[in-house]
């Protein structure tokens, strides 16, 4: 095990604020730079969810085993209605991209989803431009559901979205994204 997956705490606020607020990060998703200030209370906050907590993005941090060092995050937002799907997603600190980490981290996020919380379904949605989240998709398995024209605001401008799918292997056969 190269990799370890975590629940966030305060000391990782620089580690944190490194990755998420890199060029290549905003270039590729709908987000904004974020201050340090928003990232503590961000950090706060996710360290204290519930082990049960839906309908919010539930990160975790990937944690290097060799130094303990925080190189990313992997989440994922659980529906609260059916509590039967779950949407993906990952970042990674660009210096440490490149060596087959986020891949772990990503296949223990499906640990965790199919097998803690008991999920039927996981989605992955991603600009069209994404090249590298395509890859991890394709790693993982995950098949290309269907693609949404210019969809999401990234940015130089709106780009097409591609969600890929991932059944349980406990899922019933009529198991599909929305
Ligand atoms: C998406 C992202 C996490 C992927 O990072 P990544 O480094 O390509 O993914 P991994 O850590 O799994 O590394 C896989 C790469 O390392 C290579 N690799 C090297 N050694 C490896 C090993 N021991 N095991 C597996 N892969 C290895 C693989 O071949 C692969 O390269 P390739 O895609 O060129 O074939 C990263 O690009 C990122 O943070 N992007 C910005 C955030 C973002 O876009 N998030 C998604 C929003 S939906």
């Amino acid at each position: 095990m190269t990799i370890i997956i975590r629940r966030p705490h305060a000391a990782d606020l620089q580690a944190f604020l490194d990755y998420r607020n890199d060029a290549e990060n905003l270039r590729l998703q709908p987000i904004q730079p974020m201050q340090a200030a928003d990232a503590a209370a961000f950090l706060l906050a996710q360290s204290n969810l519930a082990d049960d907590a839906d309908n919010c993005w539930i990160m975790f941090a990937v944690e290097r085993s060799e130094d303990q060092r925080m190189i990313g995050e992997a989440g994922i937002y659980i529906e609260a209605a059916t509590k039967q799907t779950g949407d993906i997603g990952w970042s990674m600190n660009q210096a440490f991209c490149g060596h087959g980490y986020a891949t772990e981290a990503a296949k223990l996020l499906l640990d965790y989803a199919f097998n803690e919380r008991k999920l039927q379904c996981v989605t992955a949605s991603m600009s069209a431009h994404n090249l590298r989240s395509i890859r991890l998709c394709e790693r993982l398995g995950m098949r290309l559901e269907k693609t949404m024209r210019h969809a999401q605001p990234v940015g130089d401008g709106w780009h097409d979205v591609h969600q890929f799918v991932l059944e349980s292997p406990a899922a019933s056969p009529s198991c599909s994204a929305s």
